[in-house]
């Protein structure tokens, strides 16, 4: 049978820089408390949320300012000069030049985000129109921080089949836009942020080594309130008014601890389970791309394995969370830092919101 291989990937992140200082301006925070509990020194957002996060630390009355924002039906929190198909054009961009191709050479698109564009249709078909596609067909999915493991999977069995030849999956997030700079929602608006990061899958030749091995992915919906958000749901109608808000029903809503937890459970049992099916030890791999959470869960995990740290590349420090789109910003970094070398065992692991999680064994 075909075998699928990644032959190029692309990033992409907002140039506007919050450091923890700056989110200590606008609620009671510290650089101390989120580098010690995260290990993130700053993140990057779109331009909308900078602009607005330097007007909070100057407002004298931010209780007032929010409350402004959010009376203004939301829509005042962003002005979405950048949308989240934006940024997943970007990565796509720089993916397809590094593969020297164009966008109509694409046979499909595969695009992962929690924040859409539209609450229909989904962020895929915005990028397929960006791309100037007009019969190319996509998915949007949902997966959650998992999202880019769940689309790789999806490309792997359309190119494994002989249906499609080359595959876009891209994951993009504009988070910033969804949290509350304020000491209540503090717990989610340090940790997350804005970033996408894309590949392009192709078959592998024939007696080529490269390519993608194994999948392994989970849903458990029992657990859905631990990490959730209502603003774009149908589970009540309509969507947003002002009883809501006044409620406070339309913030993300995450039970820190619980996550912490339960990902790390997951993350470590999904690693066995997928060295297992494969007959490998730990050792045989030799790049461990996790998604990226917390260092605190990426410690635990290497911890209660003994997974050397030199295999663990870290860039939540300055990027945060960004969701679907932290493993494939991390695989492409490590691409072009010159990390991965040709034959390289790979074990790219997510876990997020559903929860969903998995992981996907592939050989560089
Ligand atoms: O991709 C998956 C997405 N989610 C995650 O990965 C989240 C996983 N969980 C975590 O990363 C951690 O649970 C957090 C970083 C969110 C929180 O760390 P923690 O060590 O679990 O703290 P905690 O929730 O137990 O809160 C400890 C204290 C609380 O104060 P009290 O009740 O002890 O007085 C919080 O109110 O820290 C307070 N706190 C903060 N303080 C300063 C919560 N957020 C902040 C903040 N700055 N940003």
């Amino acid at each position: 049978m075909r075998k699928a291989k990644i032959l190029a990937t692309g990033m992409y992140v907002p140039d506007f820089v919050v450091t923890n200082d700056l989110l200590a301006q606008v609620m009671d925070t510290s650089d101390e408390w989120i580098t010690q509990r995260t290990g993130i020194k700053e993140r990057r957002v779109v331009y909308d949320t900078y602009r607005m996060l330097q007007r909070l630390a100057q407002a004298p009355d931010k209780d007032a300012f929010l409350k402004e924002l959010y009376e203004r039906g939301l829509d005042g929190h962003i002005d979405a000069t950048m949308t989240t198909s934006d940024l997943a054009l970007a990565a796509t961009e720089m993916a397809l030049k590094q593969a020297n191709l164009t966008a109509a050479d694409l046979d499909l698109i595969i695009q992962t985000s929690v924040v859409p564009d539209y609450a229909y249709p989904g962020v895929a078909c915005v990028l397929a129109d960006k791309l100037g596609l007009t019969s190319t067909p996509t998915f949007s999915m949902n997966q959650g921080c998992a999202g880019f493991i769940f689309a790789l999977s999806l490309a792997d069995q359309y190119i494994k089949t002989g249906t499609y030849n080359t595959v876009l999956v891209v994951g993009a997030e504009l988070l910033s836009s969804f949290f509350e700079y304020s000491n209540r929602g503090r717990d989610m608006s340090v940790l997350f942020a804005d970033g996408a990061g894309a590949a392009i899958l192709v078959p592998a030749e024939e007696g080529e080594p490269s390519g993608l091995i194994s999948h392994h992915l989970h849903t458990d919906g029992t657990l859905l309130t631990k990490l959730y958000g209502e603003v774009f749901g149908t589970t009540t109608f309509p969507p947003v008014v002002k009883k809501k808000i006044d409620d406070d029903r339309v913030r993300p809503r995450m039970d820190g601890r619980a996550v912490f937890v339960y990902a790390v459970r997951r993350f470590r049992e999904v690693i066995l389970e997928c060295l297992e099916a494969n007959r490998l030890r730990l050792e045989d791999i030799d790049h461990f791309f996790f998604h990226q959470a917390n260092t605190r869960i990426l410690e635990a995990i290497a911890e209660s394995l003994n997974i050397p740290r030199e295999k663990i590349p870290v860039n939540i420090d300055r990027y945060g969370n960004t969701s679907a789109a932290s493993v494939p910003i991390l695989l492409h970094e490590a691409c072009q830092e010159g990390r991965l070398r040709r034959g390289d065992l790979c074990l790219l692991v997510a876990f997020g919101t559903g929860f969903n999680w998995g992981a996907t064994l592939l050989r560089w």
